[in-house]
């Protein structure tokens, strides 16, 4: 079988996208790397895929103003690229719906806490931790899940999950629950490389 495909939409640092690629390189995760896209010209993301050299795309409302110029050029890139797994990794902007409707049921979002908690417009970056913290959980730790209109709301594929230990701060859990991102998020895209995943809307 061919290696998956993957196109990948990420706003900031980039490392759950390095986890992935490093997994490609060392054979542990059977896909291969097509397009990296951002709306940050300055991402650590667009920084990384050039330095792999993979196809790096800077596309926001910047380079494309005007109602659907994004989502179409974004669309048109993963198009090009032949992209056939969409990974969000740390991607700050909502897809458009002709993203969304080419790629249905198979666009991959990372989120750092135990959806259905925890998510939703707002719950990013340390408010997550934060909010964890706040609410006294004993447990957290990172959902891969698909990916539709709303945020962090598509059904789950799969979680892992972390002691909340005493003394945390955000920052203490974030990096505990980050290390488990980067396993997680290569481990289901090799479950789906494998088949032991189906997506509905994969065709291979
Ligand atoms: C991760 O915590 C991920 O769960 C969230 O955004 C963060 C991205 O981190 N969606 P990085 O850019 O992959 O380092």
């Amino acid at each position: 079988m061919a290696p998956l495909r993957l196109g990948f939409l990420a706003s900031h640092n980039g490392s759950n996208m390095q986890a992935i690629l490093d997994a490609c390189k060392e054979g542990r995760l059977a896909a291969q790397p097509a397009v990296v896209i951002s709306n940050n010209s300055e991402s650590g993301a667009l920084a990384r895929a050039r330095q792999e050299g993979i196809p790096a795309c800077h596309l926001s409302g910047h380079t494309h103003p005007g109602r659907g110029a994004l989502d179409q050029a974004i669309c048109a890139a993963l198009t090009a690229h032949q992209v056939e797994v969409v990974c969000l990794a740390g991607y700050m902007k909502r897809l458009g719906p002709q993203t969304l409707a080419a790629y249905r049921g198979r666009v991959l979002n990372i989120h750092p806490a135990l959806l259905p908690k925890f998510g939703g417009e707002g719950f990013y970056g340390q408010a997550v931790h934060q909010a964890v913290l706040a609410a006294g959980e004993k447990e957290s730790g990172p959902t891969v899940h698909l990916v539709d209109e709303e945020y962090d709301h598509g059904p789950v594929l799969a979680q892992a999950r972390v002691p909340v230990l005493p003394g945390d701060n955000p920052e203490t859990l974030a990096a505990r629950v980050l290390a488990q991102e980067h396993r997680l998020y290569a481990d289901t895209l090799q479950r789906i490389a494998r088949g032991e995943i189906t997506l509905a809307g994969l065709t291979r």
